[in-house]
């Protein structure tokens, strides 16, 4: 194994002093790829084990295939240089039997989620310069799932635990399902991030989110580029202090807080967001939030509600939407498995301290609403300024707001009742 990694010395020619500061900096790994599409996991877990810690890993300007999982955790004051791409392959047979189940609640981990890889350590910096990338290989999977949603051993591309980290210039395509989950992490900054899952047919990219947030905290997304088919950037359980600027979204649902409550009796929270100079192309939506309704219906993954915890203090700021495909902003309180309608003025989740400001930009739709902001009769939403400015197809400005159980409200009035019963995706 060992054979495979290169010890490179320093030798670029440099003067004694520069030598030594190279030397004395610590271990530089650079991995080899065997460059015939065998297994190049090996080769990867050997230059972690030599150089994750106090030392730099270097992928060179080739393609590293990937065949099993990846566990990654444990680096330490390491800095990682991708120049090439790292591309997972598609044996569904082992993946849907190795991938690493995500940690959670029970023995079903975090909605009996998993993942290709678990990356992570401290005062880690990955470097992609704009190139170095994580392929998925994802069409295999869009035509393999052929649109069934949450697919039970259906690997997430990467699932992150750092702290006091930088993340820059790394590309991920193509991602299996989500793209990235950034789980129990914490000062956490990824920027000039491109993210692109996108289907040459018709089958569809449902679960391929952007990037999913849990039990994390300060993490900023700064001018990231995501292109896909579900949610853009998602806030999950117990997701603080989390930032989102500069950045462009594409076809996907916008940004999103989903999932919250589905643990009946579990506290979860989502609170202080900030998003700010966004540009949104195609998206459902700018912001949506979600949680699931208060009766607890069937358990999770496959049913869920009845959680506890509040969503608080979010900001969006100055951003814009093109023909923006469903509501600019949406509040569902609805989420259940059960067929029944009437659910939703149960939940107890709290959403409060919420405002959009300076959205604006065009929208397909015809219908006039804005915005709709259905809150759960059990604990109605509070401290909802929205300042919106937004025309339809025809050119007129959409100022239709749909509102039920929204209080202390600013900047704009209740025109009417959201729809009896909003799909899972915030529309009727
Ligand atoms: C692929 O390359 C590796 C490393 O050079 C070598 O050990 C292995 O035998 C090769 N496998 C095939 C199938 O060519
Ligand atoms: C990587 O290698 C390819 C082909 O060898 C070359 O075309 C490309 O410019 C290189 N990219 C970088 C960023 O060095
Ligand atoms: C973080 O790691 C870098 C090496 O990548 C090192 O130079 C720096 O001192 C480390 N910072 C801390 C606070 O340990
Ligand atoms: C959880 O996922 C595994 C595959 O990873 C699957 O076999 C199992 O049926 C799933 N469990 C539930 C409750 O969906
Ligand atoms: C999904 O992928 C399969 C396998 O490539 C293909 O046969 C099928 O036509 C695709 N479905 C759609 C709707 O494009
Ligand atoms: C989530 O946050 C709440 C409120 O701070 C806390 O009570 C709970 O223990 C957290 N859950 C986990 C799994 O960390
Ligand atoms: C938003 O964009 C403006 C103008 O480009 C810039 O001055 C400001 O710093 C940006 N805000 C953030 C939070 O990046
Ligand atoms: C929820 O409660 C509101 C009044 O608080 C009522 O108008 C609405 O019909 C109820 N919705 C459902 C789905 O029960
Ligand atoms: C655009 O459509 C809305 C309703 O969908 C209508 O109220 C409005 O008058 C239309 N504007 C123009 C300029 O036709």
């Amino acid at each position: 194994m060992l054979l495979s990694v290169l010890f490179v010395a320093a030798t670029f020619g440099l003067s004694q002093a520069a030598d030594q500061a190279l030397l004395a900096a610590g271990n530089v790994c650079e991995v080899h790829a065997n460059g015939n599409g065998t297994d190049d996991s090996p080769a990867i877990l050997a230059a972690v084990e030599k150089c994750g810690q106090d030392g730099t890993i270097v992928f060179s300007n080739t393609t590293y295939h990937v065949e099993q999982v990846l566990d990654t955790r444990g680096l330490k004051n390491c800095e990682i240089q991708l120049k090439g791409t790292l591309l997972f392959g598609t044996d569904f047979e082992y993946w849907l039997e190795n991938s690493l189940p995500l940690p959670g609640y029970d023995e079903n981990g975090y909605q009996n989620q998993s993942s290709a890889w678990f990356f992570g350590g401290d005062n880690i910096t990955w470097n992609g310069y704009g190139y170095g990338t994580v392929d998925g290989n994802g069409q295999a999977w869009y035509d393999f799932i052929a649109g069934r949603n949450n697919y039970p051993g259906r690997p997430h591309g990467i699932t992150i635990f750092a702290t006091n980290s930088v993340i820059s210039g790394v590309r991920f395509v193509q991602s299996q399902m989500w793209t990235m989950t950034i789980h129990s992490s914490k000062n956490l900054l990824m920027e000039d991030i491109y993210v692109a899952s996108v289907s040459n047919n018709g089958n569809s990219t449902i679960n391929t989110d952007g990037a999913d947030t849990l039990f994390s905290d300060n993490i900023h997304f700064d001018r990231w580029h995501v292109r896909n088919g579900d949610d853009s950037i998602a806030l999950k359980a117990n997701s603080t202090n989390i930032k989102v600027t500069n950045s462009e979204f594409h076809n996907g649902v916008g940004i999103a807080i989903g999932s919250i409550g589905q643990y009946n009796g579990i506290f979860e929270i989502a609170e202080n967001f900030h998003a700010e100079n966004n540009t949104y192309y195609n998206t459902l939506h700018a912001l949506f939030i979600k949680t699931w309704a208060g009766e607890s219906v069937g358990y999770p993954p496959n049913g869920g509600g009845g959680g506890l915890g509040y969503i608080r203090n979010f900001v969006v700021l100055n951003s814009v939407m093109h023909d923006c495909r469903g509501y600019p902003v949406a509040f569902s309180q609805c989420m259940t498995m059960s067929p029944e309608a009437g659910d939703c003025n149960t939940s107890t989740m709290k959403l409060s301290e919420i405002t959009v400001s300076g959205l604006t930009g065009t929208m397909l739709s015809s219908a006039a609403w804005v915005a709709s902001l259905q809150c759960s009769a059990a604990s109605p939403c509070s401290d909802i300024r929205l300042d919106l400015d937004l025309t339809m197809t025809n050119g007129t400005k959409a100022d239709y707001y749909a509102c039920s159980n929204a209080e202390e409200i600013e900047g704009f009035e209740c025109d009417g009742p959201t729809c009896e019963l909003p799909s899972p995706d915030g529309t009727c």
